[in-house]
């Protein structure tokens, strides 16, 4: 591996950004070969050195991938002032570096994929790579029959938002509500609810159930997460792949 700067190699790997890293390493949290370094520019051979932060070692290797069954008490960021956040869910010990993928509303259930690996998360997120995602949900009242001819042809939201092409299809009608599933090619913010709303409707409940071609574990009860086996990273990584419309 070649030799590269100590702030870029430890921003790869999650501790902040160049800039935030920067401050760790001037603050004297960082060691390399046991000795503290204070200069960010002070070249490192991630293979070869050993280094630590705050005496614990930096782990390398990039590749840890979850889903979670998100509970809907839990709020989609590494960080919250005012709520518990996703990652509460791992022991504190194995929360570094890991992150969710996109997010999804408090209130949101389902399908939640967390991991360490920035450029896979960049992949799954990209409207060009058209990884589509998967909802199930119930509306107050009938939904509007003309929906999914309106989902299917660009809907306009509220503020002038177009969307992208979406398929809803009508599940049914229980207790007064209809159950929907909705198929989203991008991700903008509050998107189900807001296409809802465009057609005259209001999300009481919603679940995400799919991220591609990885459909949420079941068995997972709200708030349990599992690893990713390796046959289903390798599935969504390569989905990105052949989905990306801009790859030569
Ligand atoms: N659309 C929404 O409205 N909320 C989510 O959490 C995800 C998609």
């Amino acid at each position: 591996m070649a030799k590269e700067r100590l702030d870029k190699a430890l921003a790869s790997v999650q501790y902040g950004s160049r800039k935030e890293v920067g401050v760790i390493i001037k603050a004297g949290r960082v060691a390399v070969n046991g000795q503290i370094v204070r200069d960010p520019a002070q070249r490192v051979t991630p293979s070869e050195d050993k280094l630590t932060v705050d005496g614990k070692d930096v782990r390398w290797r990039i590749g840890r991938y979850y889903m979670l069954n998100k509970p809907p008490d839990l709020v989609s960021a590494c960080i919250d002032n005012l709520h518990k956040t996703v990652l509460s869910v791992f022991p504190e010990c194995e929360r570094r570096g890991l992150f969710p993928v996109g997010r999804l509303d408090k209130n949101t259930e389902g399908l939640l994929i967390i991991t360490d690996d920035g450029a896979f998360c960049h992949a799954i997120m990209s409207p060009r790579r058209h990884v589509s995602k998967v909802y199930e949900a119930f509306v107050e009242g009938r939904m509007d029959l003309n929906a999914p001819t309106k989902f299917a042809d660009r809907l306009t939201l509220a503020d002038g938002t177009v969307c992208r092409p979406a398929e809803l299809v009508i599940l049914g009608e229980e207790n007064g509500l209809t159950k929907i599933r909705v198929t989203l090619h991008e991700g903008k913010h509050h998107q189900v609810k807001r296409m809802v709303a465009a057609v005259g409707g209001h999300v009481k409940y919603l679940k995400r159930v799919s991220v591609g071609s990885l459909k949420l574990d079941e068995s997972l009860e709200l708030g349990q997460y599992r690893e990713l086996t390796d046959d289903e990273v390798a599935m969504l990584k390569n989905e990105t792949k052949a989905n990306d419309t801009n790859k030569k």
